[in-house]
């Protein structure tokens, strides 16, 4: 194996079970990085929290299910290191340099954090924490000395702002930080939810999670939309914005059988009853692997206990280090570099 040079820093909002939009977005490409790459993978809890403050029950039980859903795709604990984010407090405190940074017009117009206040109808009262979280993200990425970060094409915004914090800071205080890259999935494009919508998401109510029973996978797809001008099996269909051929394009391993389904399909000669069905075993055949091994880790809870707990401490160190480099540029003495030192040389 080459030795792993770069750093990768992805991650997750622990706010329920991962699905098929974050497989296609962000699970993929990290499977096929982690032999690569130096990998952490954040489980972000204290960002989950600045739109869930009133909910916390709802983070707290989700950091299981994300961490167990990154296991079940494949993820390797010795390759890979996983970090709590709460369990890593000088990510709060490189927060704080980086606000200094950022102008509160410049947050606004973050067109991520303006989506997603969209979704949530926040208007004016957004909090304040969530119109930040842009700027806790560039501390996780920064403080891990991120190289590249992979994301999904809807966080390409928010990587934007971590090298714009970067680049401010090393032009102020000096060369400290690593200018991060996004990178984006070669695995497929955005997935539409099962209503046709442009993203799944779990509160859009349109999502298939990777751990859901074969039986609901099976009730998700018979009640995909599909082409809503089609009224009859007979009737010529639309495959483009069709999400059950999305699916097909992003899961089915036999791309020729999908390119003859489209054809009968914009012929009018197969129902959305026998596409749906052949979608369902596409994705039953796709998620058995994946929840075989979750059900392997649900059985050994205390080793994924001491997987996230062992890689907290670990990315914990390199955090407090970054930390020290920013606080010693901006010219503040850590509390912890203060001690090596006699007060007559601080003072
Ligand atoms: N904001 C990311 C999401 O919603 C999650 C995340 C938090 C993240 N910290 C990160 C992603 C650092 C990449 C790097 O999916």
């Amino acid at each position: 194996m080459e030795p792993k040079g770069k750093v990768i820093l992805t991650g997750d909002r622990p706010t329920g079970p991962l699905h098929l939009g974050h497989y296609t977005g962000a699970l993929a490409s990290r499977v096929r990085l982690q032999s690569q790459y130096h990998t952490y993978v954040l489980i972000a809890d204290l960002q989950a929290l600045t739109d869930n403050s009133d909910r916390p029950e709802i983070v707290s039980q989700a950091v299981w299910e994300v961490l167990l859903d990154n296991l079940a795709v494949g993820l390797d604990p010795e390759q890979v290191t996983f970090v709590l984010q709460s369990g890593v407090p000088e990510l709060a405190e490189l927060t704080q340099l980086y606000l200094n940074l950022v102008t509160l017009a410049r947050l606004q117009r973050n067109p991520t954090v303006k989506d997603e206040m969209r979704e949530k109808g926040y208007g004016a009262n957004v909090p304040a924490g969530f119109l930040c979280y842009p700027v806790s993200q560039a501390a996780d990425i920064t403080g891990f000395e991120a190289d590249l970060v992979p994301v999904g094409e809807d966080q390409l915004p928010v990587v934007e702002q971590t090298r714009e914090i970067v680049r401010r800071f090393n032009s102020i205080y000096g060369d400290t930080l690593v200018m991060p890259e996004p990178m984006t999935p070669t695995f497929g494009a955005r997935l539409p939810g099962t209503d046709g919508s442009s993203k799944m998401g779990a509160s859009l109510g349109n999502a298939i999670n990777l751990s859901d029973p074969p039986e609901v996978v099976r009730g998700k797809v018979m009640k995909m939309y599909t082409d809503p001008t089609r009224k009859r099996a007979t009737d010529p269909g639309h495959v483009e914005g069709n999400p059950v051929f999305a699916y097909l394009d992003a899961f089915d391993p036999d791309q020729d059988r999908v390119s003859d389904l489209k054809a009968a399909y914009r012929a009018g000669r197969v129902g959305d009853v026998a596409v749906k069905e052949h979608l369902a075993e596409v994705l039953l055949d796709f998620l058995e692997p994946i929840q075989g091994r979750r059900t392997e880790w649900e059985q050994r809870r205390e080793q994924v206990r001491e997987v996230l707990l062992s890689g907290t401490a670990q990315g914990r160190q390199v955090v407090t280090t970054t930390l020290r480099k920013a606080l010693s540029a901006v010219g503040l003495p850590s509390a912890a570099d203060m001690q090596a030192v006699s007060i007559s040389e601080v003072v």
